[in-house]
């Protein structure tokens, strides 16, 4: 049996990934931020059930050097992938210390823990389209010059030059997914897709009347994070390492969000979202779009799911879920 070691493991794509390599019959070893109950985070299904004796969760504060050091020996992976991290943008124009030290420095310190065992897993980083910024060419692909305008860009460039570093010097199977915005019914409620399909379910059940909003223009190129944990795989079974885009290659703006989210509930968002200044960012990438076709040509990677799909399976588990909680609160 394979094992494998994921820190972020409760996140949404740590939860996504733990369930690909448990369908592929791994042993999952995954950390969570210390206080996490894992019983009811989004890997709770998996820690009851066929699939419990096979996953062990760790609580380790990766802010801390020694943890993964002392960790690893014991576990002795055969692959690790390194998911956890600040991911909020705006956030980290607020906290751009915090942001930059537990992005880079969580990162380099996996590369040494890695580096220093007797036999190193293969290595999985997760970088960002945020690398990107304002960028000259669209789409971008692993070639495009670094350019980042946030500071969790800039942290992100220096993960991905680590990671390229770290693979020429000392010779460590690592390798770097480049990954543009993935989401899933899993997301943080804090981005826009999650924050968009909650409300709308919400408005539409009565429970919510408004949704204050940041820049409506903006565009992403949103994929599925299910999509995404399947493309980090595919990277730790190639022949070679390398740097890889993972990305839809299509664009769509906030408004496009809203349309879909709001029209498959019947609801005409123009009504409910209201702007609030507060929650424009000083500086936002433009133009990001990614180009996969590495990954599709070298890992026979492509997306599975589109845009308007996605956004409203989004919703209709947010609908799902606020309508249990209702009726789980309600009175008997
Ligand atoms: N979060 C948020 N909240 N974003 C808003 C809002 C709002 O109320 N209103 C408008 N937006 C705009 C943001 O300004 C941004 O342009 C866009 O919606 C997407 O924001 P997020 O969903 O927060 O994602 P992100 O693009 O900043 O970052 C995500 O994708 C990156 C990959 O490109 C995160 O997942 C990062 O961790 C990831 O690296």
């Amino acid at each position: 049996m394979r094992r494998a070691f994921i820190t972020g493991l409760a996140g949404q794509d740590g939860s996504y990934l733990a369930e690909l390599l448990l369908a592929r019959d791994y042993e999952v070893h995954g950390t969570v931020r210390p206080g996490t109950n894992p019983a009811t985070s989004r890997i709770g299904h998996l820690l009851a059930g066929p699939t419990a004796g096979r996953v062990t969760v760790h609580g380790l504060d990766l802010n801390e050097p020694a943890g993964l050091r002392e960790l690893l020996p014991a576990v002795q992976p055969e692959e690790f992938y390194h998911l956890a991290a600040p991911s909020h943008v705006g956030q980290s124009f607020e906290q751009p210390e915090a942001a930059c030290a537990a992005i880079g420095l969580g990162a380099l310190r996996v590369l040494e823990a890695v580096r220093r065992l007797p036999r190193p897993p293969r290595l999985f980083l997760a970088s960002s389209s945020e690398i990107f910024g304002r960028p000259k060419q669209a789409p971008q692909d692993e070639e495009t010059p670094l350019a980042p305008v946030t500071p969790y860009g800039c942290a992100m460039a220096f993960v991905t030059h680590l990671a390229r570093a770290w693979r020429l010097v000392h010779g460590l199977f690592v390798c770097c997914g480049i990954l543009y915005n993935h989401e899933s019914p899993r997301r943080g409620e804090q981005f826009v897709t999650r924050k968009i399909t909650r409300a709308a379910a919400a408005i539409k059940l009565g429970l919510q009347h408004t949704l204050e909003l940041g820049n409506l223009d903006a565009r992403r190129d949103w994929g599925d994070a299910r999509d995404y944990v399947r493309a980090m795989w595919l990277m730790l079974q190639a022949p070679e390492p390398g740097d890889y885009v993972i990305a839809s290659g299509q664009t769509h703006s906030v408004r496009e969000v809203l349309d879909v989210a709001f029209g498959h509930l019947g609801l005409d968002w123009v009504r409910y979202v209201r702007s609030d200044p507060r929650l424009l960012r000083p500086a936002e990438p433009h133009t990001l779009v990614g180009n996969a076709a590495r990954a599709r040509r070298v890992l026979n990677w492509a997306p599975t799911r589109a845009f308007a799909e996605l956004i409203r399976e989004m919703t209709d588990a947010d609908l799902a879920a606020l309508r249990a909680a209702r009726f789980v609160a309600a009175p008997a």
